[in-house]
């Protein structure tokens, strides 16, 4: 199927797959503080220079946009967003547009014990936590760096502060992590958290080895199941492609992510403003447009909405992500879970 010309009506985004856009994820900085296996590699990647990231107003200025447009929903991200200076006043400023019903966040939980409460405070709604192992010395071997404590800490403080639902995002490894998903799901009962298993992506350096290491989300279900009978229920609301299932005593629910499934790729709802200023079309191809000259160069909101209007026809139908094969141009990605 090829893209059919788009209709405008009332500027809303529609795709030429008649898909309406009315989520906005957006990376305030391709920094980490972790380097997980599967992400990125051990001494990081080629930084983005300071003045190549988009100011919080340049940010707020899409966003204005894209909410005129119909966006309803937007997720900060990364990198580790919480490396951003001052991340509460961007959400303020984002909270404050209207149209925005939702904001939320991802993060790899290191830095998110202290800074939950000024987010909840500027109107973060909810939080999704990386978190692939609860144990220490696994934690190191994942993500090369320590911090499984802080992480713990960061969860439960999203907890205390009312960020709800907080969901955690855990990628499976065959052989690394895969005899701790009852041990997760057990975790989701105690914790009135969402616990998400995501399938390991091609992405980059871990194209090669995660072949090895990938392990389908029916796995984990049929795993799960081995312990105790699973239910399929709807999920805590979101913008994503998770399936949920509640374990048929009633306590506790867990979610599958399989990207590597196309059928994600029908109700998909979203695009990706990276740090620096590309309006990505999908999460993995390297359809884009650049909003950051415009931006610079003095666009109007109705400027930024005409060429949020025009991206539409470039976002293609699905991504063509194989076992093992490598998306192009996919830098980190910390980006599926959401
Ligand atoms: N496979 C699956 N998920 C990935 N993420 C990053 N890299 C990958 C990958 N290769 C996602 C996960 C992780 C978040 C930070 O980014 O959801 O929790
Ligand atoms: Fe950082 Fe997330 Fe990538 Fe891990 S997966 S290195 S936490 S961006």
């Amino acid at each position: 199927m090829t893209a059919t010309p788009i209709d405008l009506i009332g500027g809303a985004l529609t795709d030429g797959f008649r898909r309406a856009i009315t989520y906005l994820r957006v990376s305030v900085t391709d920094k980490c503080n972790l380097r997980c296996v599967y992400c990125m590699p051990e001494e990081g990647l080629e930084w983005l220079r300071r003045d190549d990231i988009l100011t919080y107003e340049e940010i707020a200025a899409v966003v204005r946009a894209a909410a005129g447009c119909g966006v309803r929903a937007v997720r900060l991200t990364g990198g580790e967003p919480l490396l951003r200076r001052e991340l509460p006043q961007l959400v303020a400023s984002i909270a404050a547009i209207d149209g925005i019903e939702d904001i939320a966040l991802s993060t790899n939980g290191l830095l998110l014990e202290s800074a939950a409460p000024a987010l909840a405070r500027a109107g973060l709604r909810r939080v999704n936590v990386s978190l692939d192992t609860l144990r220490p010395d696994r934690f190191v071997r994942i993500a090369r760096r320590a911090g499984l404590e802080q992480v713990l800490r960061g969860i439960d403080a999203a907890l205390a502060c009312g960020l709800n639902p907080v969901k955690i995002n855990c990628v499976v490894l065959r052989g690394e992590n895969d005899d701790e998903i009852v041990d997760f799901a057990e975790f989701a009962r105690r914790r009135r958290v969402f616990v998400r298993f995501i399938e390991a992506m091609p992405v980059h350096a871990f194209a090669r080895e995660q072949q090895e290491r990938y392990l389908s989300a029916d796995e984990v279900l049929a795993r799960i199941a081995a312990h105790g009978a699973l239910l399929p229920v709807d999920g805590p609301g979101g913008n994503g492609p998770a399936r949920y299932y509640a374990f048929a005593d009633g306590h506790g629910a867990i979610g599958t992510i399989s990207p590597l499934s196309h059928e994600y790729c029908e109700r998909c709802n979203r695009v990706r403003l990276g740090a620096d200023g590309r309006l990505q079309l999908c999460l993995f191809g390297d359809h884009a447009i650049d909003l950051r000259g415009p931006l610079r160069a003095g666009a109007s909101t109705e400027d930024l909405a005409e060429l949020l209007r025009a991206a539409m026809l470039i976002k293609p139908e699905r991504h063509h992500l194989r076992l093992g094969e490598p998306a192009a141009r996919m830098r980190a990605l910390s980006e599926i879970g959401g």
